[in-house]
């Protein structure tokens, strides 16, 4: 059996979860994959960091430790912000190694250079991570769903906000308490600003929309509202109406132009994101052939997010141990992304 080494950057939350699946689930993954699959190198920022480390890993403060290791296929960016998360992707493909990322603000920021980066070099770049922790949504979006004109997409795609807001809901604290709380599960961003401001669901959103439409769109243009003007005293008023608020990410496609945006929304009882609560998020997409769809699952957290990471990770082996150098058509299922306009 061939052997793929996976080198991770960075060594987090979601880089051990990564970790620990493909050491526990070695033999099944091994069964899927046709490879046997390890993780021989880790970059971290500071070696005294890692409380706990593996014995079969190789910690390191260098990366091109790992860039540069020609015994390393994958390469799992898994460290989160821009730089030098862009940097080292686009280096890592540049040495023909294949990419997985969950980093969804690199992504959102930088996908034109890291899809041309993946097309020059002949490797894959695949971010089933990035979106929804460990819903698949991406995978459904590019491979599922591609029989359908999507005509609109809703989602609760912050764990932390809606986290937030469900511990106000159901608890009564106050959002600082609940904020606190997230933070301590491991749910929130390194800086929890991306979070309660609905940046970070305005990066899942727009990658969902290019996922969608295969549209280019200026990041910058979606509106983007959070939840921290949120008081008790709405929470209240939202349940006396039989409602709850809800950071929503909405997309919809109008004439060829884009409406996306983010921002607390009023979701009635009878709507089927209204009983998504805590860190779960949920997808709701209506196809013109398929119909209203929910995806629903654990959208953030070490292990759910972990699981997606690595799925992608056994997507890339299964071709490599077939001979597919990498994937034919780029990641967001497009032959050409088109330019479009938010309304
Ligand atoms: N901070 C993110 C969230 C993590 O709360 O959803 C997963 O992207």
């Amino acid at each position: 059996m061939k052997h793929i080494n996976v080198g991770l950057l960075g060594y987090g939350v979601v880089g051990k979860g990564v970790a620990d699946i493909i050491e526990h689930n070695h033999s099944l993954i091994a069964q899927r994959a046709n490879v046997d699959i390890k993780v021989k190198r880790a970059l971290v920022k500071d070696l005294d960091e890692v409380e706990v480390k593996p014995p079969h890993i190789d910690f390191t403060t260098d990366p091109y430790l790992l860039l540069d290791d020609e015994d390393i296929h994958i390469i799992v960016e898994v460290m989160g912000g821009y730089e030098p998360a862009r940097t080292f992707s686009v280096e890592a493909m540049k040495r023909g190694k294949h990419v997985v990322s969950a980093n969804k603000a690199c992504i959102a920021s930088h996908y034109r250079e890291l899809l041309a980066a993946a097309n020059e070099n002949e490797v894959s770049y695949l971010f089933e991570g990035s979106v929804a922790g460990g819903i698949p949504i991406v995978r459904a979006m590019r491979e599922s769903l591609t029989a359908n004109n999507i005509q609109g997409v809703s989602a609760i795609i912050n764990g932390t906000a809606n986290y937030i807001l469900t511990q106000m809901t159901e608890e009564k604290i106050s959002f600082y308490e609940a904020l606190a709380q997230a933070q301590k599960l491991g749910y929130a961003e390194l800086d929890p600003t991306f979070d309660i401001e609905g940046i970070d669901a305005a990066h899942k959103i727009f990658i969902l929309t290019l996922l969608s439409w295969g549209v280019e769109l200026d990041f910058e243009s979606i509106y983007t509202e959070g939840i921290t003007n949120i008081s008790p005293l709405d929470i209240e008023l939202a349940r006396e109406l039989n409602n709850k608020i809800k950071l929503l990410a909405i997309a919809k496609e109008l004439d060829g132009n884009i409406d996306i945006r983010v921002h607390p929304t009023m979701v009635g009882q009878d709507h089927p994101l209204y009983s998504v609560d805590g860190v779960f998020n949920a997808i709701f997409v209506e196809g013109d052939y398929l119909g209203p769809a929910m995806f629903y699952g654990q959208g953030a957290g070490r292990y759910p997010t972990g699981s997606a990471v690595v799925s992608d990770v056994i997507e890339i082996a299964r071709d490599i141990s077939c001979g597919i150098g990498a994937k034919r058509i780029n990641p967001f299922g497009y032959k050409e992304l088109r330019r479009a306009k938010i309304m």
